[in-house]
């Protein structure tokens, strides 16, 4: 048999090791690991030259935008942007214009996306007005539910307790995960109504509105509202020491929960804002350094789960304003996660199992990519190449992504993406993109 192509010379993370081998592929899928001499005769060859091999990883918190937000970003510079940096896999949210959350949006959505994309993209719904509406959204293959709790974006009136219940349960019986942005919309617009009154506008304003507070309460009354359903719920950027240990209390106790952290809330701390000021914005913040702290411990111990990046493009003119409360919330994180994350693994801070159980396994089990997450064979063919030991300094202008700010920029970091392999073709090398839109395909259910 003469197949697609060999990779030699590889150094592949396979269960928990480093393993020096060569992998073949075929028809996108990884067909065989081994010895060099055990690879069949391969169309093209590619020598790693001892380069890193990661199962291609998995970004589950992107906003590409596009559509009526392609300004900020679009299909083709967000999946641009991913291969740079490493994911071959990335799950996109759904507070676009128009909102993700019917069949026809999300189908529309994916008409659209997918002659674009350069990477592997899942699609996540919003809820809609009518329960009835889900089960056609699940069999339209979105990947999960996302619920934002800070403010009313989908369909679902989120003061309203039954109605979270109930399509709990109905997501629930369809076995899809729900993903919440978790901040208490009742506490956070009674904070932000007080401030503005008080003309307070200022960076630490937001921090006075954005509250531990309104995440905690926001988490404690989802896993209330839950209990009954046997939903599985998976918070997103978690941000807090108590919000944290809520939900590590809820697992213990045998809860189907989840939760992610992202680079941000990692690395930064209430003093970048101080330093970044506007540029640092988002939801939620950032915050004292006794968080930050905990969410590391949460890695060590278990109770985080997955990393997203958060990804969250907006035009440079977005990020400035005479209020703080005119500044657009978020800042890209597609292209600097996996080098910050390798420095980290270079100043043993993290641990390589870690990463790819953060960014790979752990979010191909909760969203069930079942054919991704790991190299094995049979799995599909999506690679991150990595050299380990390059260092470079983060340069915003050289950004795939159209959002080319970020509080990285400068940053000396180690750990460079060389490869990002999609479905057994290169489409990342050395800097440039190699591949034409639709190398990526969209995730549907079954086909991993
Ligand atoms: O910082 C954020 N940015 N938080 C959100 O909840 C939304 C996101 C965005 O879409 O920009
Ligand atoms: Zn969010
Ligand atoms: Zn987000």
């Amino acid at each position: 048999m003469i197949v697609d192509s060999v990779l030699t010379n590889a150094k592949a993370y396979i269960n928990g090791q480093i393993i020096d081998c060569s992998i073949a592929i075929e028809e996108g899928k990884i067909q065989k690991i081994g010895k060099e001499t055990q690879m069949p005769q391969a169309d093209e060859k590619t020598d790693l030259h001892n380069l890193l091999v990661l199962p291609g990883l998995i970004d589950e918190h992107v906003h590409l935008r596009d559509e009526g937000k392609a300004y900020k970003e679009d299909f083709s510079s967000g999946t641009a942007a991913a291969a740079a940096g490493g994911f071959t896999t990335v799950l996109d949210m759904p507070n676009n214009d128009p909102v993700t959350m019917s069949i026809g949006t999300l189908r529309n959505r994916m008409e659209t996306a997918h002659r674009k994309i350069l990477v592997n993209v899942g699609f996540y719904s919003e809820f809609p007005k009518k329960l009835t509406e889900i089960p056609d959204i699940v069999e339209g293959d979105a990947v999960g539910f996302k619920i934002f709790m800070g403010c009313q974006i989908g369909g679902l009136y989120l003061d309203d307790d039954q109605a979270l219940q109930d399509a709990f349960k109905e997501v629930a019986k369809l076995n899809r995960p729900v993903a919440v942005h978790a901040e208490d919309r009742a506490m956070l617009t009674a904070n932000e109504q007080k401030l503005n009154q008080a003309k307070k506008t200022g960076t630490a304003d937001f921090l006075r509105a954005h509250t531990e507070a309104v995440e905690l309460k926001s988490i404690q009354r989802l896993l209330k509202v839950s209990e009954q359903t046997n939903v599985r719920l998976h918070f997103c950027h978690v941000s807090t020491e108590e919000g944290l240990n809520a939900i590590a209390e809820a697992k213990k106790s045998g809860r189907k929960v989840t939760c992610e952290v992202t680079p941000n809330h990692l690395l930064l701390s209430i003093d970048d804002l101080k330093r970044y000021g506007q540029m640092v914005i988002m939801a939620p913040p950032l915050r004292d350094r006794n968080h930050v702290d905990a969410l590391w411990k949460g890695l060590a111990d278990g109770s985080v789960d997955t990393l997203g990046s958060d990804h969250a493009p907006h035009a440079q003119t977005e990020k400035s304003a005479s209020s703080v409360w005119d500044v657009k919330v978020g800042v890209p994180g597609l292209e600097t996660t996996l080098p910050l994350l390798m420095t980290k693994i270079k100043k043993n801070q993290l641990t390589i199992v870690q990463t790819v159980q953060l960014l790979a396994e752990k979010p191909a089990e909760i969203f069930g990519l079942d054919d991704r997450g790991r190299l094995e064979q049979g799995k599909n063919a999506d690679l991150t190449i990595i050299d380990f030991n390059s260092q470079f300094k983060i340069d915003v202008s050289k950004f795939k992504s159209k959002a080319k700010f970020s509080p990285y920029d400068g940053w000396d970091v180690q750990g460079k993406v060389v490869k990002a392999i999609v479905n057994g073709r290169i489409v990342f090398d050395e800097g440039e993109i190699v591949a034409t839109g639709g190398s990526g395909f969209i995730v549907r259910r079954g086909s991993g």
